[in-house]
């Protein structure tokens, strides 16, 4: 698209989560697991992650909201929709598409370890590692990032570009 600066093309995204599902079918070899996505960014990664690990898998969904997030975090992450089962005793795997400030996913890990899964993982496709408020680290990283506005493979800004194939860097002056 015109004006994005691509910089993860959609094979290089490719390679990339068919060695993170390597890593996830290593580590949960024979066990059932659970995936989690957050919406919405999460979604088009988990579909890709999902359909490369060969293993007995189910999806689930969960939603935040953060208010302020545009510009200053406020720091209030926010349940908009909870998970549709317990997962007491399950291998919960949560996936994001972006770990930045840390403030959602430690809002999120505390949210589902009160469920007591007997294993809970976070995969995030991009760690703007540079951002973080909170030390939270996810257990499988695709690619970390500086602190550029990334749109496509899920991501957006005001609802657009999830739809991309591809990861790109919206300029500022598009912002
Ligand atoms: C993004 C991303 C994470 C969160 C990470 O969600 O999907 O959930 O921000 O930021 P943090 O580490 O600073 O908390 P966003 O609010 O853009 O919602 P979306 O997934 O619906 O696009």
């Amino acid at each position: 698209m015109a004006d994005l600066r691509v910089l993860f093309t959609h094979e290089q995204i490719q390679r990339r989560v068919e060695e993170l599902a390597a890593e996830v079918e290593r580590d949960f070899a024979g066990r059932k697991i659970i995936f989690i996505g957050v919406l919405k960014g999460a979604t088009i990664f988990l579909a890709d992650l999902a359909r490369r690990v060969r293993l007995d898998a189910t999806f689930d969904f969960i939603g935040v909201s953060s208010y302020g997030k545009e510009k200053q975090t406020s720091g209030v992450v926010r349940l908009t929709k909870d998970v549709e089962q317990p997962l007491t005793a399950c291998n919960v795997i949560l996936v994001e598409d972006i770990l930045d400030t840390g403030l959602t996913m430690t809002y999120l890990r505390k949210v589902l370890l009160a469920h007591q899964p007997s294993c809970l993982k976070i995969a995030a496709l991009l760690d703007k590692a540079c951002r973080r408020v909170l030390p939270i680290k996810a257990d499988y990283v695709g690619f970390t990032i500086p602190d550029d506005f990334v749109v496509g493979y899920g991501m957006d800004y005001a609802e657009r570009y999830r739809n991309l194939p591809e990861i790109c860097v919206l300029p500022p002056e598009m912002i």
